[in-house]
């Protein structure tokens, strides 16, 4: 049996990115992967954002491999420990304080789609309405009551029941000519409308599955001022675009708003280890204890990864480094890909190319595979490269990914 077919045979059908990239991958660096023939790979994917420091970053490896060499406790529950104590200190002087954020954290289970569901139960349980408003475009996860507000045919048609509570809005994007935060409050003020009050409007400030669409800060800030008139809670979903992505650690930074909840994971695992916070302000904590549980809540080997994972970002001046970054790209965008039937969007270090259609998309990142990069597709119809490099790619590094984009661009197109 070849090592393809191991997975071929014995794997569920329901893989999905090992069949984009079909290399049996071995070590990793940075922004580098290695197959098992030696071949490398530039990463623009990071784990879909999990790998904002790189592929095995050194300086969270050493926190890790300290821990694990000390008997640390590796499995507690939800019980005090070193590890949990010393990330929470830090989150809370080092990143939340800072920036006058003041909000209680949950550790839900261990991935993005967990995080979501928390957001949703609590926000149900304060406000006591069952509806939540999602936008048309997003990606919240898997889970069913994360699903139903996910709103890609594909990933719906999975879940073998209704889908249910969840209105989904036109993302501001669908039409331009369109006030969506007019239309909302026509939704809520209109007594014809037939469309429920929310408990809370769920929303990425940078829809990444949906296509790499920013939502500009004065709509971050409509939908802010929206939630504040009628009593609706704001959850922004910061898993994917979180964690300094677009220039700032928290991406609702930039639109200077805060959310009455956030959730976040992928990179504040910092090395890509489970992890996933759902915040909410204090006065919203009406959780009795235990309402909300799971085995692998605040893993610990991912509170010591995550703690590490700030002090790099800290450290090393990694949103600073990704608005250098996005300087780069953009210039780049500018001069080597912008062509006729392209669109391109992005900021910081997450960027879409839009091209004609899904099949040219895929003959692209197939291309850039070949050629050694590694690149999803996302958007509608799956029409649009997302570049996601790590935060910490070099440049020698970004340009080569670049470059190998557009040479394959050029050689399709
Ligand atoms: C914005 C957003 N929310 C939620 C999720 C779900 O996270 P997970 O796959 O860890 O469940 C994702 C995953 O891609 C995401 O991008």
């Amino acid at each position: 049996m070849t090592d393809v077919e191991v997975f071929e045979n014995y794997e569920s059908e329901v893989r999905s990115y090992c069949r984009s990239f079909p290399a049996v991958f071995t070590t990793s660096k940075g922004s580098i992967m290695k197959d098992e023939n030696g071949k490398e790979y530039i990463d623009f994917f990071c784990g879909a954002g999990a790998l904002n420091y790189g592929h095995n970053n050194d300086y969270i490896k050493e926190k890790m491999v300290a821990y694990l060499m000390s008997d640390g406790i590796m499995h507690s529950m939800d019980m005090m420990t070193v590890p949990k104590k010393e990330f929470l200190q830090f989150f809370e002087e080092k990143v939340l304080q800072p920036r006058g954020l003041n909000f209680k954290v949950m550790f839900p289970g261990p991935t993005g789609t967990n995080g979501v569901e928390a957001a949703l139960k609590l926000a149900r349980k304060v406000k006591k309405r069952n509806q939540i408003w999602a936008l048309m475009g997003c990606f919240h996860g898997m889970t069913l009551g994360a699903l139903s507000l996910t709103s890609d045919a594909g990933s719906r048609g999975g879940a073998g029941v209704c889908l249910n509570d969840v209105t989904h809005i036109p993302a501001p994007y669908m039409f331009p000519e369109l006030d969506t935060i007019k239309y909302m409050e026509t939704l809520l003020t209109d007594d014809h409308s037939g469309v429920e009050k929310p408990a809370a409007i769920i929303i990425e400030t940078v829809q990444a599955e949906g296509g790499v669409h920013v939502f500009s800060n004065e709509y971050l800030q409509g939908v802010r001022a929206l939630c504040d008139k009628y009593d609706i809670l704001m959850i922004v979903d910061d898993i994917q675009v979180g964690c300094a992505r677009t220039g700032t650690f928290f991406s609702f930074e930039r639109a200077g708003i805060v959310p009455d909840m956030f959730v976040m994971s992928k990179s504040i695992g910092g090395y890509g280890m489970p992890f996933a916070l759902t915040m909410f302000k204090p006065e919203l904590d009406i959780w009795s204890p235990g309402e909300h549980n799971g085995t692998f809540r605040g893993n610990q080997l991912s509170m010591v990864a995550a703690k590490a994972g700030l002090e790099y970002m800290l450290d090393h001046k990694v949103e600073a480094e990704v608005k250098r970054k996005e300087g780069i790209i953009r210039k780049y965008m500018d001069e080597n890909i912008a062509r006729p039937g392209v669109e391109i969007r992005g900021i910081g270090c997450i960027w879409g190319v839009q091209v004609a259609d899904g099949k040219l998309a895929l003959a692209i990142c197939n291309k850039c595979f070949e050629k050694g990069l590694i690149m999803e597709r996302a958007g509608r119809d799956n029409n649009v490269l997302k570049l996601m490099p790590a935060l910490v790619a070099t440049d020698d590094e970004l340009m080569r990914g670049l470059d190998i984009i557009r040479d394959s661009m050029n050689e399709l197109m």
